[in-house]
């Protein structure tokens, strides 16, 4: 199959979007852009949709699928059951990166829900994701549009590069604003549970939910019997060169990384280094610098790019990255949750 790409970047010709909207009413995929990581979108009531998803991801079918609405109307046909809380973070929170679990509709077929009864709904903050989703007008499921493995696509060539010649079509919007997947909120069957932190934080949150659950990577050990998002069991993406994650003082991870980093150049090895909360000069092949003068804005940042570093790590062939790690607050959680799943040593320095 022949992978197109429409470039939207500078906005698009209608026809095209019709064109995109017509492949989605057929039962067929098209990638597109949204505010987090690219989605592999389908049909959200068609099950020639689901399988044709699961097929060019190559992803386990009781993985469930995240269903895109345009409309706060749309939601009727998804989700029933909804908690009146719900609608306070939708007014609050969308469109934007907050998926919530609900009971879902009897039109939902199972297999966009890996069999469950729940479903995953969000409304993306991106003019091409809401344009596509009103051109075909239906709700839309979209996993993030990386081959099963790979870690979630923030621009269109990362999207082409895992999934040409298994698509027919890839909507290119430029890079993603992002750069993590959404919040994943279980307000189904009386939970109230952050299943994936993302961008709309447990900080946010909080105020709308004062009995919210948020599972901590450094400090899971209250939280060991809370349901889990079934995607969470599979092996999450790690880079072909073993990650080492370093977190705690500034002086004490500087000082170990530089030592990690001139030892394994002496072993030979060729090293990537992603550095966040803090700088230093150390020999390496690739250094990714995400520092920034305000937390805030270094926690954006390393959200926004740290797949691509990884991506970028795996294309130069590395055999070692060295990763700082960032203090697990508000956007830092979502960050620090994808880096220590990455990770194949964690660090922990006083
Ligand atoms: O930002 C995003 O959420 C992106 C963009 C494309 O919207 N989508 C995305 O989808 O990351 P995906 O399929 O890669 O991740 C969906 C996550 C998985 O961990 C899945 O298990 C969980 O959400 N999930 C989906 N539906 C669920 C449900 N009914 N119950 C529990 N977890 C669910
Ligand atoms: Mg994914």
């Amino acid at each position: 199959m022949e992978t197109e790409i429409y470039d939207f970047t500078e906005g698009w010709q209608s026809s095209q979007m019709t064109h995109a909207g017509e492949l989605l009413r057929d039962g067929q995929v098209v990638a597109f852009p949204t505010e987090t990581v690219y989605g592999l979108g389908g049909s959200a009531i068609d099950e020639r949709a689901a399988a044709a998803i699961y097929a060019a991801k190559g992803r386990p079918a009781d993985n469930p699928l995240i269903v895109h609405i345009s409309q706060r109307e749309m939601l009727t046909q998804v989700a029933e059951d909804v908690p009146e809380v719900a609608y306070r973070l939708m007014d609050r929170f969308w469109p934007g990166p907050l998926t919530m679990i609900f009971k879902k509709k009897a039109q939902i077929p199972d297999s966009m829900t890996g069999g469950l009864q729940t479903v995953g709904v969000r409304m993306p903050d991106h003019k091409v994701a809401l344009a596509l989703i009103d051109a075909a007008g239906i709700p839309i499921a979209a996993p993030s549009a990386n081959l099963s493995g790979k870690p979630s696509p923030t621009t269109a060539q990362h999207v082409y590069d895992d999934l040409h010649g298994r698509i027919p079509l890839i909507l290119d919007g430029g890079a993603c604003r992002e750069g993590v997947e959404s919040t994943v909120l279980d307000l189904s069957a009386g939970h109230c549970v952050i299943l994936r932190p993302g961008a709309i934080t447990y900080e946010m949150l909080l105020p709308f939910l004062p009995e919210l659950i948020a599972p901590m990577v450094q400090n899971p050990q209250p939280f060991v019997n809370i349901p889990k998002a079934p995607g969470m069991k599979y092996t999450h993406y790690a880079p072909k060169a073993p990650v080492i994650l370093y977190s705690g003082a500034r002086e004490a991870v500087c000082k170990r990384m530089i030592q990690d980093a001139i030892a394994a150049r002496k072993r030979g090895e060729k090293i990537g280094i992603i550095m966040t909360q803090y700088q230093f000069t150390a020999p390496a092949d690739l250094v990714f610098d995400l520092s920034a003068t305000e937390e805030a804005s270094m926690l954006h940042r390393t959200a926004q790019h740290l797949f691509e570093c990884f991506r970028a790590c795996d294309d130069a062939g590395v055999n070692r990255i060295l990763l700082q790690g960032v203090t697990e607050k508000e956007l830092g959680r979502a960050v620090m949750n994808r880096m220590v799943k990455a990770a194949k040593e964690w660090i922990c320095l006083e």
